[in-house]
């Protein structure tokens, strides 16, 4: 069986599949979008990237696909109900990464509050004339109020750190209170009121897109921080440009855009915007891990069997799923 992978990917995932006897395709960093969908066709198995559109349409050309594995938590590229009429098991990598992404949470909200690319600039441009008791006062963490929006694996991580630094942590989902968390659950418009800093931890849905928009924004407190590791579109970066620029809010701390890989230009200009390339998860250890979940759930879904972390678990046993994995060559 072929099994195509969107990009290199650090650690062994090719070599593991390798040896369990698939003819395996990497593609080269540098191919266009258009490669990966021609070899597509030709694939009974893939490991694709949150940057790979898998949409309806994608899938009407992958005949001989049995099962898809996507390289990320999130899977919001990827038409799971398409999938699930197709017979196509779809498995993510949730656990492995929820430390590292919270960990860039966490220099997010250290930078932002400290104002660290103000400062750097400042340094770099050669302004720094000697040590002065007002240059460049950032803001403690110790008693500051951490709105967690999205309390999943990667929301909960972000408190225990934030509440080791002297934060005081509360959180808003959708679904209301989880009463095994020690945290106090706020509704959205008093999480908003209420936090020096917001930290985004929600899946991209239609429900959460541009969550936070120009009304929202308005109601955060004024002064506070806005932190987004999740996914571009829960912010309408638009809005957020303008309530930086305005002084509404005092910073933003960015690791995820709204079309990756553009950044609005308007972000570039605010002093205390901190903007990194979506590098949430990426640690060397972090991402050879999320390779290898990704091809040992990739080979038992193609063996037939019940893969883990299956984000769509009602596709299997499903005629659709039974026809898939008897066609192919
Ligand atoms: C994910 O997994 O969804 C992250 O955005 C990338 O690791």
């Amino acid at each position: 069986m072929r099994i195509l992978i969107s990009r290199p990917l650090p650690g062994g995932a090719a070599d593991f599949l390798r040896r369990c006897g698939y003819q395996v395709t990497v593609l080269p960093d540098d191919r266009p979008q258009e490669q990966f969908q021609r070899e597509l066709a030709q694939a009974d198995g893939v490991i694709c990237l949150l940057s790979d559109p898998m949409g309806a349409a994608v899938l009407a050309e992958a005949a001989r696909l049995r099962a898809i594995a996507t390289y990320a938590v999130g899977y919001n590229n990827i038409d799971i109900a398409a999938c699930t009429r197709a017979g196509l098991p779809v498995t993510n990598t949730p656990d492995v990464l929820t430390d590292a992404t919270a960990d860039v949470a966490m220099i997010l909200i250290l930078m932002t509050m400290r104002r660290v690319p103000d400062a750097m600039r400042y340094l770099a441009d050669g302004r720094f004339t000697g040590w002065k008791p007002d240059l460049l006062l950032g803001r403690d963490l110790r008693g500051k109020n951490l709105g967690i929006v999205g309390m999943g694996r990667i929301g909960q991580a972000v408190a225990r750190r934030a509440e080791a630094f002297g934060m005081k942590i509360f959180y808003h989902t959708r679904s209301g209170p989880k009463p095994d968390l020690p945290w106090p659950h706020l509704s959205f418009d008093a999480l908003l009121a209420e936090a020096d800093v917001i930290s985004i931890h929600v899946p991209l849905t239609d429900a959460t897109r541009h969550l936070f928009g120009p009304a929202q924004l308005r109601r955060m407190k004024p002064g506070a921080v806005l932190i987004n590791t999740a996914r571009g579109p829960v912010v309408d970066e638009a809005a957020l440009v303008e309530a930086l620029a305005s002084g509404h809010l005092a910073g933003a701390g960015l690791d995820v855009f709204e079309e990756e890989p553009k950044v609005h230009p308007g972000l570039w200009q605010h002093p205390n915007a901190v903007l990194l390339p979506h590098i949430g998860s990426g640690t060397l250890e972090t991402r050879s891990e999320m390779g290898m979940m990704a091809a040992r759930s990739l080979h038992e879904a193609l063996s037939g069997r019940r893969a883990p972390f299956t984000v769509n678990p009602e596709v299997y046993d499903t005629p659709a799923w039974r026809q898939r994995l008897g066609s192919g060559a």
